[in-house]
């Protein structure tokens, strides 16, 4: 089979790289990358540590209002597959160009694959929940991280191509803690102990417009750095946000740019506490087992919540200092989104939906 994926930012690079890596034993793989995400730390590190193919095509297309990016991806990506011709497109998570990849591909009658389909926060508000709602509806091959995701497809009537597979960033993390053993002196060069520091990220829209809801996160971290150290690798959108408001108090809060996913998975491991309102970072602290206090009002990865090892926090700093003073997570930490097979998971489910089987059970 012919694949083209289509990938552009962070958390697609890291998703990619576990996928492609069993899509290659078999297959043909163009990767196109939109350049959604360009510096450095927030893309090549990642080609280069995950040991990810160069991609065959950089489109360039770079930062923008929501409409205008993705406007251009549509339009570049359909350039690419007019001339690839695939069998597949595949797209992963909801970016901007997930759905412009899955746009361009359907429109051609083209079918799409979504990795990570079915996540749900049910806030419209968010450019992502509609990247997620149009890309669903646009796949033939629904590659779902956890029941609940399936469940919310059968809730907006989709049944069709539907599997559930695991979670492919657990495949990725697993890769990159054995790569990060050795490898990443993160600790050692930000004297860190293990147990001896939180570790934050904020990057959402809703979190960084918002200068009040920013005021308010960046206020309960510089408390927070008055008791114990707190890393935070800072997302280009917020470093932009936060030069219009004061620097933080307390030189405990840590201001770094973003690092590489090996530096970030020996980060994760050793914090005492995560702060996100990353989905990525969620996953991967229920995974390592680090409690996670998520910054927004809600989540799609409800089942660490449930597990209560991961709690909705919102931004009031009252709340967050004091749930991260206290949280004490229970012993039990069931397994969650899959194995850690997931990526040989959706190639197989590749293969059984090109071979007429729709798409059957994967896992
Ligand atoms: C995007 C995704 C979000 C995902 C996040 C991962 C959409 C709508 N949002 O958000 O779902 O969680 O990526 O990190 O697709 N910038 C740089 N350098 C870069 C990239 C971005 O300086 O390499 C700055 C630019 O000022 C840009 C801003 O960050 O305007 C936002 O970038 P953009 O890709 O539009 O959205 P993210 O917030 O990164
Ligand atoms: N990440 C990283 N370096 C950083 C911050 C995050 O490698 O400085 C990784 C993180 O471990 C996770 C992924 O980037 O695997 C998540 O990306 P992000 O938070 O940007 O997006 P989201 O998952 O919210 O879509």
């Amino acid at each position: 089979m012919k694949i083209v994926s289509v990938i552009g930012a962070r958390p697609q690079f890291i998703k990619a790289a576990a996928v492609s890596r069993v899509l290659r034993e078999r297959h043909t793989e163009i990767l196109v990358h939109t350049g959604q995400h360009y510096d450095d730390n927030m893309s090549a590190v990642f080609f280069e540590e995950l040991a990810i193919p160069e991609p065959d095509v950089n489109l360039g297309i770079g930062s923008g209002p929501q409409g205008t990016q993705t406007g251009a991806m549509l339009q570049a990506v359909e350039g690419i597959l007019l001339r690839e011709k695939p069998d597949w497109t595949l797209v992963y998570g909801d970016t901007n160009s997930t759905l412009a990849g899955a746009l361009a591909a359907a429109k051609l009658n083209i079918p799409v694959a979504h990795v990570e389909a079915g996540l749900r926060s049910f806030n419209r508000k968010m450019p992502e929940e509609i990247n997620r709602v149009l890309t669903d509806r646009l796949s033939s091959l629904l590659l779902c991280p956890s029941r609940t995701a399936v469940d919310n497809l059968a809730r907006e009537g989709i049944r069709a191509g539907v599997l559930e597979v695991g979670d492919v960033m657990a495949d990725a993390l697993a890769f990159a803690v054995e790569q990060a053993t050795g490898r990443s002196s993160v600790l050692e060069r930000m004297n860190l102990k293990p147990g001896g520091y939180l570790l934050a990220t904020i990057h959402r829209a809703g979190n960084t417009d918002d200068l009040a809801r920013l005021t308010r996160l960046l206020s309960a971290l510089d408390t927070l750095a008055e008791g114990e150290p707190v890393i935070f690798p800072v997302h280009p959108r917020t470093r932009r946000a936060m030069a219009a408001l004061p620097p933080p108090r307390s030189a405990a809060l840590r201001c770094i740019e973003p690092v590489g996913y090996l530096d970030m998975v020996m980060l994760e491991k050793s914090a005492r506490l995560i702060l996100t309102d990353s989905g990525g970072v969620q996953k991967e602290a229920y995974w390592l087992g680090v409690p996670c206090l998520t910054l927004r009002e809600e989540t799609e990865w409800v089942e660490t919540v449930a597990a209560d090892w991961n709690r909705v926090v919102g931004t009031s700093p009252e709340t967050i200092v004091s749930e991260a003073r206290s949280f004490t997570p229970p012993a039990e930490r069931p397994a969650l989104y899959g194995e850690g097979r997931a990526a040989g998971h959706c190639v197989r489910a590749l293969e059984t939906y090109e071979a007429g089987g729709g798409g059957g059970h994967a896992g």
